[in-house]
């Protein structure tokens, strides 16, 4: 591996860059409708990956990604984050199973309609899923619960099989909500790979890991840690840019001049 400190950038000098000097960055006048800027349309155009291709990515592309990811705003500058990534094929491809094991394991406790009215089965099957709704409230959504059911019957994958995965680990002391600076420093490093014309997905499901000691030591995620989230990175297969994703329109409550709006 090369030397890591080329990739890095001092706070201080982190706006001036060569091609970057200071005061680079002017607010720019735009009319109502003109068209979307690069960095917006960035936003617009990144979809998740879920197909790669085998072909691993340069170590020094993943590092000044990781940089960018360092630069992410957190409260209070905490910085509650430390990174794992993961290149070893056979690391991901054990990691998949075992969240995939996972996945079966819980669709099929969940499922109580497999079993008869009135049987044993029945009921420890309805317990188990009360006691699982109790613990991870969210997963029982239909969409993660959706995802689980087709993992679980191989109709999905979890990691999408990445040649590299990271992992921005949460440090649990961080100030205020440490989850929302991790969001940000994922967004950093998902902006920033696509930047560079690579796909990412968030895994959300690889939460799973957490939960397993044995996972915990091999990934080094040690006490006050905690792994949330994992985002797989690499080279796009397919066109996967075509896919249309649905977008809600949010209301705004606008309040400007003493008066309340909604606008959509
Ligand atoms: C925190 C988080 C967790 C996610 N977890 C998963 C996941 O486990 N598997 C997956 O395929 N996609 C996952 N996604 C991707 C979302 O499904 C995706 O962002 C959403 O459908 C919108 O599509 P787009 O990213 O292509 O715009 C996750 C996204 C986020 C932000």
């Amino acid at each position: 591996m090369s030397d890591i400190a080329k990739d890095r950038v001092d706070a201080n000098d982190a706006e001036e860059t060569e091609q970057q000097p200071r005061r680079a960055v002017k607010t720019t006048e735009i009319e109502e409708g003109d068209p979307w800027n690069t960095i917006e349309a960035a936003f617009l155009k990144r979809r998740s990956i879920r197909r790669f291709k085998k072909k691993q990515v340069p170590a020094h592309m993943i590092r000044r990604i990781l940089e960018i990811g360092r630069f992410a705003p957190s409260q209070g500058n905490c910085q509650p984050w430390k990174y794992v990534v993961v290149r070893d094929r056979e690391t991901i491809t054990e990691m998949e199973n075992f969240c995939a094991d996972m996945c079966r394991k819980i669709s099929g406790a969940l499922d109580y309609t497999a079993y008869k009215k009135g049987t044993f089965a029945r009921w420890r099957s309805e317990t188990f899923l009360k006691l699982f709704a109790k613990w991870r409230p969210s997963n029982m959504h239909p969409v993660p619960f959706g995802a689980v059911n087709l993992i679980a019957n191989d109709r999905f994958k979890v990691f999408h099989h990445p040649p590299t995965i990271i992992i921005p680990l949460m440090d649990t002391r961080g100030i205020g909500h440490p989850e929302i600076d991790l969001g940000i420093v994922g967004t950093n490093i998902v902006m920033a790979a696509h930047s560079l014309g690579l796909g990412t997905c968030w895994v959300g499901l690889a939460s799973f890991l957490n939960d397993s000691a044995e996972w915990r030591e091999r990934l080094g995620v040690e006490e006050p840690y905690q792994l949330i989230e994992a985002i797989s990175v690499g080279y796009v297969l397919g066109k996967p840019m075509q896919n249309t994703v649905a977008r809600e329109t949010h209301e705004t409550l606008w309040i400007e001049d003493g008066e309340k709006n909604l606008i959509y």
